[in-house]
């Protein structure tokens, strides 16, 4: 029985980086993100036993090494689930292009998650799937629930799940991406994780995240765009500040991406409300409420350097698209 689902990409306002357990993803910290509409994940999975070991297909090109190895691990958390022992065909489709350095694992695990859990038989509660999302990658937990969405950090596997704050008509803020170019990731997100702790500003960022949660949630409540800017922003850099003085360091920033930074800042002091919140790569997402969008994605074509503006607006969490 394939199962289709579709399920988006998410970026975080409050981040996570950084793990209490490695091998169960449980974070450091609670985290806050929006699912983006124009970013997404089509995955069919289709357990079948005739096949001799499980076959990954991602973006027509079939998966081999640790891409197909991590795959498979997640499937077989779902056989074990459903007491079943077929390995299973998985198709997997991101509509935006890997070079726009938009990070697939979120959207990828999230759907190959409700896909695979439906196709062995199991209806899982949201709960259980964003649990189980987050066992194969940490952020895809935040790809299950709709809108707005938090994922409280929990203390254990079975209390570390994302549920939405509000749905994704809630607020009419969008998030338009710069893309400025992807080498692929030298250092993935797993691996970074792991170094967050040597940096010494790693241990202060952390106590400060409880209150951060709170004030950034605070600001969405009140759909107080202003301070839920001045948050993310703050968030964004503070992250990265752990990432680069962490040892080895990692600067995934570029002279391109802080170029555009002093960009948001001078725009923003000339009236335009924009903030910049930056992942584990170059790319700048600039959160702006839906009035400004087009000023915005103009200003950002001047610029000689991007080579893509890309309008995500927030967004439903994974879905079947195909009933089985
Ligand atoms: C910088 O979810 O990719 O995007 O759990 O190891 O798969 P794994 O990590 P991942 O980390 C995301 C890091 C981030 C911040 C965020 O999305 O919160």
């Amino acid at each position: 029985m394939k199962v289709t689902v579709k399920a988006p990409a998410n970026i975080a306002f409050i981040k996570y980086w950084g793990k209490k357990n490695e091998k169960l993803r449980i974070p450091a910290n609670s985290s806050i993100s929006m699912n983006l509409s124009d970013a997404f994940s089509v995955t069919s999975v289709d357990f079948d036993n005739r096949l001799k070991e499980d076959v990954v297909k991602i973006d027509d090109v079939v998966s081999a090494g640790g891409e197909r190895e991590r795959v498979a691990r997640h499937l077989s958390l779902v056989r074990k689930m459903a007491g079943k022992s077929d390995y299973a065909e998985v198709v997997s489709k991101n509509n935006f292009p890997k070079a726009s350095g938009i990070a697939s694992s979120a959207s990828g695990f999230a759907a190959l998650t409700l896909a695979a859990s439906l196709a062995a038989g199991l209806k899982l509660s949201e709960k259980d799937l964003s649990i189980l999302a987050r066992l194969g990658s940490g952020s895809a937990c935040r790809s299950i629930p709709d809108g707005f969405v938090e994922w409280r950090q929990g203390s254990k596997s079975e209390d570390s799940f994302a549920f939405s704050l509000y749905p994704a008509d809630y607020w009419d803020i969008c998030d338009v991406i710069a893309v400025i170019g992807q080498a692929s990731k030298k250092v993935s997100s797993t691996e970074g994780h792991t170094l967050a702790e040597s940096s010494p500003f790693y241990k202060t960022r952390i106590l400060g995240m409880p209150q951060k949660v709170k004030e950034i949630k605070l600001a969405l409540r009140n759909k107080d765009f202003t301070r839920f800017g001045e948050i993310l922003e703050a968030e964004a850099v503070n992250m990265h500040t752990v990432m680069m003085t962490s040892n080895p360091p990692l600067f995934y920033w570029t002279p391109k991406t802080l170029e555009i930074i002093l960009k948001v800042i001078e725009w923003r002091s000339r009236g335009l409300k924009v903030y910049f919140t930056i992942d584990a790569g170059p790319n700048v997402h600039i959160i702006c409420e839906e009035k400004n969008v087009k000023k915005l994605k103009n200003n950002l074509l001047m610029l000689g350097d991007v080579k893509e503006v890309l309008i995500n607006r927030p967004a439903v969490g994974a879905r079947v698209i195909n009933l089985p």
